[in-house]
């Protein structure tokens, strides 16, 4: 008998709150500091559908206002809540516009709940191997060359889903590859889980609403002050196939959502509505205090698009012990990886303070020679066993070792940023193996016996 009265999730919150941690990671509320006035109020706010409260998933009431509200704001045709995040969002769009054994063009690094949606759907993916950002290492959506080939080698192609901004903050020309898309008469779905703030200053990345996409979704929690799960979808042109979005969304959400995730996500349109130039003043400052900051403490930065991002490295330390450096000082990173941290800053307004407080002491190192990124070729790849073949085909688990040519029948991803290492019904390569058992030393989502070095494959 295990001890009942042991609450481990909530002691361990209660205990990192009490650290005063500095929050330099999603969600974009920061612990409450951003809107604190909509989070002292909380708990009496998490009601159900009474009365004058209305009904997301039949609104009439006060949510059609809100959602009205949000449409405006962001200037497209129609605008939803979410409460299960951008990944709920995204599984309905996909289940909206594919169907069984159409082909859909995506980025190989797109968000696991992409694969999830396309898998549902019984879809096809096409995947577009990613561009590689030269400075950061990491990979940076596609280009429009890639798109326009991979159209025209697969005239059949019914949707194309993009990523953006990447999880690191980087763009690229999105625009275009919605023109290209479009020119082959190509539904456009983007995944702007990290973008939703983009549309408060002109001084931001343009958003995928602006750049033309048909549809949009953003984890609103990512970067604004909204609860966790509380995300935005956008339909910017109003297709006829958008008509069973709603359905699809009745699907893939909760029959009771929750009205603090609801009212979270009115405030944070609000927030997003009533930004002003003295507010991006106000960030500019808090953002520059940072930098200088991080210089002082003698790391090294690097500023990707998106200013809400800053990548800090130092010469001689993995973003793992940068990370453990960072977190004994109680400020808590976004992700680490090989190379660097990555921290987000928050969307703050004129009269907020978020500031560092004490200095970060780490040793100077000798630099250490690194091999230069390696970019995949670009170029199509398909999955190897088609999802309708998956369902009732026979597994087994290998050795990593064994696994080279054989089937992966898991997807297995590096956990944050959720981007797969291996998809399921992906063939196995020489350049799996050290990925995955790089793996194993971090935290990762799927891979059942991963640990252990085994992989289940389709026999
Ligand atoms: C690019 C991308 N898309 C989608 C998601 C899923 O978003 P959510 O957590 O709101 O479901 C994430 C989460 O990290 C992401 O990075």
């Amino acid at each position: 008998m295990q001890n009942q009265s042991k609450m481990p999730l909530v002691e361990q919150l209660d205990a990192h709150a009490q650290s005063c941690p500095i929050s330099l990671h999603v969600p974009g509320h920061k612990g409450g500091a951003i809107s604190p006035e909509v989070w002292q109020k909380c708990l009496k706010w998490d009601v159900t559908e009474i009365t004058g409260m209305d009904d997301l998933h039949h609104a009439e009431e006060v949510i059609l206002e809100a959602k009205l509200l949000l449409a405006e704001c962001y200037g497209v045709k129609k605008s939803r809540f979410l409460v299960n995040g951008t990944s709920g969002g995204s599984l309905a769009v996909i289940m909206t516009t594919l169907r069984r054994g159409e082909k859909v063009l995506i980025p190989r690094d797109a968000h696991k709940s992409i694969l999830h949606g396309i898998e549902l759907a019984g879809g096809e993916p096409i995947f577009l191997t990613p561009q590689l950002h030269q400075e950061i290492g990491t990979s940076n959506g596609v280009t429009p060359e890639l798109v326009t080939e991979a159209l025209h080698n697969h005239p059949e192609v019914k949707l194309c889903i993009f990523t953006y901004p990447s999880y690191y903050g980087t763009t690229f020309n999105l625009q275009k590859c919605i023109q290209i898309a479009h020119q082959f008469g190509v539904i456009v779905f983007v995944d702007e889980a990290h973008g939703a703030h983009f549309l408060t200053s002109s001084e931001f990345p343009k958003s995928a609403v602006d750049l033309g996409a048909d549809i949009v979704v953003q984890s609103a929690h990512k970067t604004l002050p909204a609860l966790t799960m509380g995300s935005y979808l956008h339909i910017v042109h109003d297709l006829p196939i958008f008509d069973k979005l709603d359905y699809y969304l009745q699907v893939f959400q909760s029959s009771s959502p929750s009205y603090l995730i609801m009212a979270s996500l009115d405030a944070a349109r609000k927030y997003v509505a009533t930004y002003s130039d003295a507010d991006i003043e106000a960030f500019w400052k808090m953002r520059a205090k940072w930098l200088k900051w991080l210089t002082k403490n003698k790391f090294e930065l690097i500023l990707p698009d998106d200013p809400l991002k800053i990548i800090v490295r130092k010469p001689g330390y993995t973003g793992y012990e940068l990370q453990e450096i960072f977190e004994a000082n109680s400020y808590f990173p976004e992700l680490a990886d090989e190379k660097q941290l990555l921290l987000i800053l928050p969307l703050i307004k004129k009269g907020m303070d978020f500031t560092p407080i004490n200095r970060i002491y780490s040793p100077e190192r000798k630099a250490v020679a690194t091999l230069p990124y390696e970019e995949g070729e670009p170029g199509t790849s398909k999955l190897a066993l088609a999802y309708e073949k998956m369902h009732d085909h026979p597994t087994d688990f290998v050795l990593l070792d064994d696994a080279i040519g054989l089937i992966s029948a898991e997807t297995i991803s590096l956990y944050p940023p959720g981007i797969p290492t291996i998809i399921r019904g992906e063939r196995l390569t020489e350049k799996h193996l050290p990925e995955l058992t790089n793996l194993q030393k971090h935290h990762y989502q799927g891979g059942e016996k991963l640990a252990t070095n085994y992989i289940r494959v389709f026999r």
